[in-house]
């Protein structure tokens, strides 16, 4: 229902039981509260979205290649970017993966180890390459792998944020689609000097945004 620029008329006053509740217009007199109609100088009217593509309005969002092991040690990657942080101690993270045994939900299953490289301009095409369901998509990227540092799973060569994860827990909520994949951060890398311009942000599909200007809120007063 769109907002309305007219006050309602007076209403009577609510009750619970015996006790009065102040109607809203009681309530402005008392507390001299304005009035959302008189704080609004200009309503947009508002688009209805679909709910099955309300999650769609949950962006931009980091973009991650993760990088997980087979017990051969032959590593795979996939871009996500499903990801939020949960704890900062422990520091802990998890990723929204499609709820199906896809190469990463396997190796994760098994090894227990993830690594997550952020995304950057510089490399966004390979990572997004690495998101078809090709066997030897890894290969064809062109990306090189280097040793983690407390995991056994490596991580991708030139990333400049890199998040070494053990697996915590895998949550399946529901009729969700997605699982929860929680891990845990063991090792934690990041270059100097790397700007937030650098970090590609997912929109959707193929479309990313840049992060922009860093600015602050002066909302605690
Ligand atoms: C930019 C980008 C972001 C993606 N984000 C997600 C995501 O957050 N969750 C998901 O389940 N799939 C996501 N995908 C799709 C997976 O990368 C895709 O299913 C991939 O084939 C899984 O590979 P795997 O079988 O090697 O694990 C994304 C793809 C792209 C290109």
């Amino acid at each position: 229902m769109p907002y309305r620029n007219r006050a309602s008329p007076p209403t009577k006053p609510n009750t619970i039981g015996t006790k009065s509740i102040a109607s809203p217009q009681e309530m402005i007199k008392r507390k001299g509260v304005k009035k959302i109609s008189q704080q609004i100088s200009h309503v947009k009217a508002m688009e209805k979205v679909p709910l099955e593509e309300s999650i769609r309005l949950i962006y931009p969002r980091l973009t991650v290649l993760v990088t997980t092991a087979n017990p051969a040690r032959e590593v795979n990657a996939a871009p996500y970017s499903w990801i939020a942080p949960v704890s900062f101690s422990p520091p802990m993270l998890y990723l929204g993966i499609q709820r199906r045994e896809t190469l990463t939900v396997k190796n994760i299953r098994r090894g227990k180890e993830f690594v997550v490289n952020v995304v950057t301009r510089d490399w966004a095409e390979k990572a997004v390459s690495c998101g078809a369901k090709l066997p030897d998509k890894v290969e064809r990227s062109g990306l090189e792998f280097e040793e983690g540092k407390k995991v056994s799973v490596p991580c991708v060569k030139g990333a400049k944020i890199v998040l070494e994860c053990r697996l915590k827990d895998i949550i399946e909520s529901g009729q969700a689609d997605h699982f929860l994949i929680l891990g845990e951060i063991v090792h934690a890398e990041k270059e100097p000097g790397l700007e937030d311009e650098d970090i590609a942000m997912h929109i959707s599909g193929e479309t990313f945004v840049g992060p922009g200007k860093r600015f602050q809120v002066e909302g605690k007063k």
